[in-house]
């Protein structure tokens, strides 16, 4: 028997436990020692096993083996660089496989990496190290798992798939043949992916609704700090929930920045007055935070489309090839703009408001509920298009506009 020594204290330690007992009845291989957790004191013992403290305490294991529980991708690569420098020596991890599992004598599987029951691995498949593939999941032949990648249980990985390293592929998600994941990115509970996702993104159903993370603030995607706490927050929260664990909001817009908490948190601005996003989006920016962009599931969005950060897109709205939106701006429920719109930083396009192609609009105008703007028109900085308009013409003075056709108030 080796000796095992479990990272991490939570439910999928638990997990591991269950997956080591399950081997055991087959072949007696691992002896468990006990938990490391930084969070638990030394001495405690659960479910009859002992917890030896924070990863200082590894040091007194040097035969043993070890595998990390943590759950998130990119806290795992974190804990595994730690306990490097902790230990300052090679540290063996332990590679573990379900009885159920279904491995391929021409797959490959890295130390570290956890393979749940009734998994199917398949010919050719290099599964690097400290991988966690969730029970009932299927990896088909040829595919790259690189390190550090969970893929939820019940997950269909097709062939010759390359999932990239800290990807998290949620739970019953599918991925077509030949797709990649990039780095850092995120595949929702029961996605589909037919086409390459790219680093560093979010993707709820399909892959042509990408969440792009201009670049995550924190690495940690399961927290989210929303600044703002009105009915645009509210909204922004909730399309935010699907993918992230704690969505949270700072209600004076300054508590995170103030007391430096914002570190462990990714975060956006659910501010519906544009100055005031901008600024909070400037403050951001100095403390180099950038704020994901954030696309409803519900959006259509082409792939032809380019998107800031800390801009959303809410449900129902569609924005069409060659549109091109600045960071921090709003496309509201149901908005349209179409093709080659080129809309500035810190705009709020209205639910309902429609725009032709081509249209140009600056920074911080608003685009008033189911108001229209013909094709081709441009519209300056600082502009407020009223409710129901018309905009026949190109606006070049800021200010508001009102009705059919719209002109200044
Ligand atoms: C255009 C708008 C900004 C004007 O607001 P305001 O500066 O407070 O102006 P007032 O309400 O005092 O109205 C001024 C005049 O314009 C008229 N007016 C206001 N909004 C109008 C509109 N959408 N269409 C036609 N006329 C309008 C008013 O009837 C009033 O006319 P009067 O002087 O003859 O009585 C506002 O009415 C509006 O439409 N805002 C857009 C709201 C919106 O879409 N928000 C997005 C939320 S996500």
């Amino acid at each position: 028997m080796k000796d095992l020594i479990i990272i991490g204290l939570n439910d999928l330690s638990k997990e591991i436990l269950f997956f080591i007992e399950r081997i055991n009845i087959v072949t007696p291989t691992w002896n468990i020692l006990g938990y490391i957790d930084s969070q638990t004191e030394s001495g405690n013992s659960i479910d009859g096993i002992p917890v030896f403290g924070g990863y200082e305490s590894a040091r007194d294991f040097a035969d043993a083996f070890f595998v990390c529980a943590k759950e998130n991708p990119a806290l795992k690569k974190g804990v595994i660089s730690l306990l490097k420098d902790y230990i300052g020596r090679k540290i063996n991890y332990a590679t573990i496989i379900c009885p159920s599992a279904a491995i391929s004598s021409k797959a490959k599987i890295g130390e570290g990496s956890v393979i749940g029951e009734h998994c199917v691995v398949g010919p050719n498949v290099l599964i690097q190290n400290h991988c966690l593939v969730g029970s009932l999941s299927s990896i088909g032949t040829g595919s790259v798992i690189q390190d550090f990648v969970r893929v939820g249980s019940g997950a269909i990985v097709s062939n010759r798939v390359k999932l990239g390293e800290c990807c998290d592929v949620g739970i019953g998600a599918k991925i077509l043949d030949c797709s990649s994941v990039g780095r850092n990115s995120r595949v929702g509970i029961g996605a589909a992916i037919a086409k390459d996702v790219q680093d560093n993104c979010v993707v709820l159903r399909e892959s042509s609704n990408v969440a792009k993370f201009a670049a995550p603030s924190s690495g940690n995607r399961d927290r989210l700090v929303i600044f703002g706490s009105g009915g645009h927050a509210k909204v922004v929260a909730d399309m935010a929930r699907s993918y992230y664990e704690e969505v949270i909001f700072d209600t004076d817009n300054s508590f995170f920045l103030n007391e430096g908490m914002i570190g462990s948190y990714d975060a956006f601005v659910g501010i519906g007055d544009g100055k005031i996003r901008a600024k909070l989006i400037h403050r951001l920016e100095s403390m180099g935070i950038l704020c994901p962009t954030f696309i409803h599931q519900g959006a259509e969005v082409s792939e032809g489309a380019e998107i800031g950060g800390g801009t959303v897109i809410m449900a129902g709205a569609a924005v069409n090839t060659s549109a091109k939106i600045g960071k921090g701006s709003i496309v509201n429920t149901g908005a349209t703009i179409d093709h080659d719109c080129l809309i500035g930083d810190f705009c709020n396009v209205a639910p309902g408001a429609h725009l032709a192609g081509g249209v140009e609009i600056g920074n911080y105008t608003i685009v008033g509920v189911g108001a229209s703007i013909i094709n081709n028109v441009t519209i300056a900085d600082n502009v407020i298009i009223g409710s129901g308009a018309t905009v026949i013409k190109s606006i070049a003075t800021p200010g508001t506009y009102v009705g059919v056709p719209a002109v200044r108030i």
